[in-house]
């Protein structure tokens, strides 16, 4: 959440912080900053997007070969000119972006009253940029020492960039649970909160980790110390990311191309770690720790969200194909419910982002706890991957629309994967199944090309049902997650309420909504409850309910019934969620395009959530 960008170097400022807002605009759109210097120091900050803040600074001084710039998502204090960063000082020379949470702000705040000091905002960040200016003036301290005493007395979660009018040759950055990452340029620097508005000019980066303070200089000098002044010799990473990667590619919207990705982005999941023909699974990331992977007492599956919901699916596959025992913790949960947590658990965190705040609290207390740590991530790099003992990247690329398609698909590919690799170690799955379901896997992609074919008449059924103000979302067995996903996917994107539930659960309460209003839309591809599926459907039918079925081809019986059905294909059923939730996300799409949403940017959301 937040999105931070600054340069030094030769080159003018603002275009470069303009250009990598608009790349971090989905870690927050309340509001944008900037401040440049070029002898003085200009900051423009505006409520609203990355273009409003570009409208306001037209024909306004806008040159600084330096300059700090931030796209917020509100957390304290409204979405306003005033509450936008960057922060400036009292005595105007120092300035601040910040993502994260000051959560000891308002001592802080006092304190610093009663020296004196007068704010201007409703957030947290200020108090920051306050402080650092009284250690600064206190104690006559060059900006990066200033910087180092103000952190230690500030609890919480940040990433800051800072400036000083009066070193106009250096920026300090400094991270703690919040990501922040140096770019390192021919003689400029970057700081951003992820790699993708540097990759334009360089790809050679140091993740900064948590407690690290930066100082970067124009003459080209570095120097990363720790909050306890511990100088560190950080490793230079070179990232593999295409700036293709990060355009729509002739797509409307982020979310569309991303949709339209996945028979691809399933494959490159898949590449390295399958092959049916000969025989084998093999999950690079599970092998060195086997030992400890197929003895766990059980494992806790940790995430938020769409990757929750992946999650779930997880639990079904390892409990049916492998046979351990899975529990399914929202994050945020786990983290503050003092659980049960053993030497021989096994915790896998699941994360998009790879910087979920909640998932990180979860994953740092079971660390303590002594559980093995491993991570299935999309972001290369990300602070999840780099605090798990052990993991799998989903290699998904970069998921920029906000609701989440590609990377829950991925997610699912990866947990199928270790599944049945742990299946195999374990002896859990015969071998003409355990073949079975290789084949299967292998014919994913084309599967999902298929469906997507359907685009035209998913788009039909959209404009039938997109003045609906609730709907209803069944599965069962492995397609029960898929209906909380398929729920989730159009309450974020078309502000239209909706639930999941598992389909048998409908006449324990939720049958008391169904009217002739209420869309319905049914996963009804399970063999093994087929004929369960469709007594639901009859009785949603009974009450008037209007139901959208998403069948196996060639159904007969359900055409029969429902208002309208979605036809995919098999196949077997731990992996029919890889299928069934491609319509469910058109579906969504092209609801909330019709009710003129913002597809790629919700209304309140931010795709990054780094406040816990
Ligand atoms: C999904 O569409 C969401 N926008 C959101 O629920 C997301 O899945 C959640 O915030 C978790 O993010 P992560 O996978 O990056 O940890």
């Amino acid at each position: 959440m937040c999105g931070i960008v600054a340069y030094i170097g030769k080159e003018q400022a603002y275009p470069i912080i303009i250009e990598g807002l608009r790349r971090l605009e989905y870690r927050g759109y309340d509001s944008a900053g900037i401040a440049l210097m070029n002898g003085e120091l200009n900051t423009y900050k505006k409520k609203g997007k990355v273009q409003d803040l570009e409208d306001f600074a037209e024909g306004k001084n806008i040159k600084g070969t330096v300059g700090i710039g931030h796209t917020r998502w509100a957390t304290h204090g409204k979405p306003d000119d005033i509450n936008a960063h960057p922060h400036v000082s009292g005595n105007g020379d120092i300035v601040l972006v910040h993502n994260g949470i000051i959560e000891n702000y308002s001592q802080l705040k006092e304190a610093l009253i009663e020296l004196g000091h007068e704010f201007e905002s409703a957030t947290d960040t200020e108090v920051l940029v306050h402080l650092i200016e009284q250690y600064q003036a206190k104690e006559n301290l060059p900006i990066e020492k200033a910087v180092q005493k103000a952190l230690t007395k500030a609890v919480g979660a940040y990433a800051i960039v800072v400036f000083d009018r009066k070193s106009p040759d250096r920026i300090v950055g400094a991270r703690k649970s919040s990501p922040l990452v140096l770019g390192l340029g021919k003689e400029e620097f970057f700081l951003a909160s992820d790699a993708t508005p540097i990759i334009k000019f360089t790809n050679k980066v140091i993740y900064l980790n948590d407690e690290e303070i930066v100082t970067v200089k124009r003459n080209g000098d570095y120097e990363v110390v720790t909050i306890d002044n511990e100088i560190q010799n950080p490793e230079v990473q070179e990232i593999d990311l295409k700036i293709e990667e990060l355009e729509k590619g002739g797509y409307d919207h982020f979310m569309l191309k991303e949709i339209y990705q996945q028979p691809k982005t399933i494959k490159e999941s898949m590449r390295g770690r399958i092959n049916a023909e000969e025989g084998w699974v093999t999950v690079g990331g599970m092998q060195d720790h086997m030992t400890r992977l197929t003895g766990a007492d059980r494992m806790i599956f940790a995430a938020c969200g769409t990757s929750w919901h992946a999650a779930l699916i997880g639990e079904y596959l390892f409990e049916d194909l492998a046979r351990i025992p899975v529990e399914v913790e929202y994050a945020s949960e786990l983290r503050y419910r003092n659980p049960v947590i053993r030497e021989n658990d096994v915790i896998v965190a699941l994360s998009q982002s790879g910087e979920t705040a909640d998932t990180l609290a979860a994953l740092e207390m079971a660390k303590k706890k002594g559980a093995l740590l491993y991570g299935i991530v999309n972001n290369v790099g990300s602070s999840i991957a780099r605090l798990t003992d052990c993991g799998s990247y989903i290699h998904a690329g970069p998921e920029i629309g906000v609701a989440s398609t590609k990377a829950f698909t991925s997610q699912l590919v990866v947990l199928a994967l270790m599944a049945m690799n742990l299946g195999k170690e374990r002896g859990t799955l015969s071998n003409s199944y355990y073949r079975q379901l290789l084949y299967a896997m292998e014919q994913i992609p084309d599967k999902v090309s298929q469906i997507l074919e359907q685009e035209e008449k998913i788009k039909y059924i959209a404009g039938e049902i997109k003045n609906a103000q609730n709907a209803l979302y069944l599965g069962r067995g492995y397609n029960f997650p898929v209906a909380l996903e398929g729920a989730l996917k159009l309450k974020e994107i078309s502000y239209i309420h909706a639930e999941g539930y598992p389909a048998a659960e409908m006449k324990h309460g939720p049958i008391a909504l169904i009217d002739m209003y209420m869309p319905v839309i049914v996963i009804a591809t399970n063999q093994s409850a087929y004929e369960k599926v469709v007594s639901n459907i009859q009785e949603v039918k009974a009450r008037k309910g209007i139901v959208i079925a998403i069948v196996l081809e060639g159904d007969k019986e359900i055409k029969k019934i429902a208002d309208f059905t979605i036809e995919i294909p098999e196949t077997v059923e731990p992996l029919s969620p890889l299928l069934s939730v491609i319509p469910m996300q058109l579906l969504s799409y092209h609801i909330a395009l019709m009710r003129g949403c913002n597809v790629d940017q919700p209304r309140n959301l931010a795709k990054s959530v780094t406040v816990e």
